[in-house]
């Protein structure tokens, strides 16, 4: 069995593009619209740059597009996006961490009980979408939403008050999460259409080694596994993991000639076009058959 996109012919059904060519391969396609997807990776594995990326692609497309952010303000969002060379013309950022009064200076966020706040939060969040009518919206993170909710119960039904929300919007969403919670979280990997994961990892010597995981697509086929991809000035770049039945060319079985007249490796045409057991030897070795092997 393969898991290739030939084995998969991409599906008749719509899909949008990421913003990130080497991820759009990857989903064979890209994005099933209209759904809300999980964007996970502890900090700094670059969850806002995909997303910068794919609220890009939406403006550049003409779409109305929303930034929701809960963990930068503007100002920061919008300063990371200039090292990489990016204005965010036609992206609409929410500040949620002043409307809110979420800041470290304000009462209020002490003061409130956590589920009027948590319920404030959603509600500004409806409102703007309401006012706006992206096509593409993030929500970054859902981190702060669980630090205001305090218990999974009440999270799980605010998350879920939010897809119910967008579900009668066309509009993709991508909700970013820290992965803070120490149980990982289950419950969000189910309410999502799809989970995206992003890992860095340190190796001895080097840079650190970046890779994505589809961890789960509804209703697509998509390239499953781990694939590289670097985090560079001008964004993140996937390289889709090779498979090698994606890239199998028909061979000529047949026998090849030695050259040498006579020697040969098991048959007495010639050498095996491909390895076979009695073909190889350790180098520096005489690659003599054994008296029985057969091709
Ligand atoms: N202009 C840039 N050029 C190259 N790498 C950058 C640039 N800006 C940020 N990075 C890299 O991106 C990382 C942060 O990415 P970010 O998308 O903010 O991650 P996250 O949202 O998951 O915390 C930084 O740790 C740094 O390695
Ligand atoms: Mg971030």
């Amino acid at each position: 069995m393969t898991d290739t996109a030939t084995a998969f012919p991409a599906s008749p059904a719509p899909r949008i593009s990421t913003g990130i060519p080497g991820l759009d391969d990857i989903l064979c396609g890209g994005l099933t619209p209209s759904r809300l997807y999980l964007l996970e990776g502890t900090p700094g594995t670059g969850k806002t740059t995909l997303a910068l990326q794919f609220l890009r692609e939406g403006a550049a497309r003409g779409e109305a597009t929303l930034y929701v952010t809960l963990s930068e303000t503007g100002q920061e969002l919008r300063s990371s996006a200039a090292t990489h060379g990016w204005s965010l013309d036609g992206i609409e950022v929410y500040e949620l961490v002043n409307e809110m009064g979420l800041d470290p200076d304000s009462e209020q966020s002490i003061l409130h009980p956590s589920e009027i706040e948590l319920g404030e939060t959603v509600r500004e969040v409806i409102a703007r979408v309401e006012a706006l009518k992206p096509e593409r919206v993030v929500f970054d993170s859902l981190s702060e939403l669980r630090l205001l909710a305090q218990n999974p119960l009440r999270y799980r039904r605010q998350i879920l008050a939010l897809k119910q929300f967008f579900a009668k919007r066309a509009c993709t969403v991508l909700m970013l999460d820290d992965r803070t919670s120490e149980t990982g979280d289950l419950q969000l990997h189910s309410i999502a259409h799809g989970v995206i994961s992003l890992e860095q990892r340190l190796r001895d010597f080097g840079s650190e080694r970046r890779r994505l995981r589809i961890i789960k697509m509804r209703g697509i086929k998509y390239r499953g596994g781990d694939h590289d991809f670097s985090l560079e000035t001008g964004g993140i770049r996937v390289f889709p993991r090779l498979v090698a039945a994606e890239h199998h060319t028909p061979f000529d079985a047949k026998a090849r000639s030695t050259g040498t007249g006579g020697s040969t490796c098991c048959s007495a045409a010639g050498w095996c076009p491909a390895p076979t057991p009695c073909c190889s030897a350790r180098p520096g070795s005489a690659r003599r058959p054994p008296p029985s092997a057969a091709c």
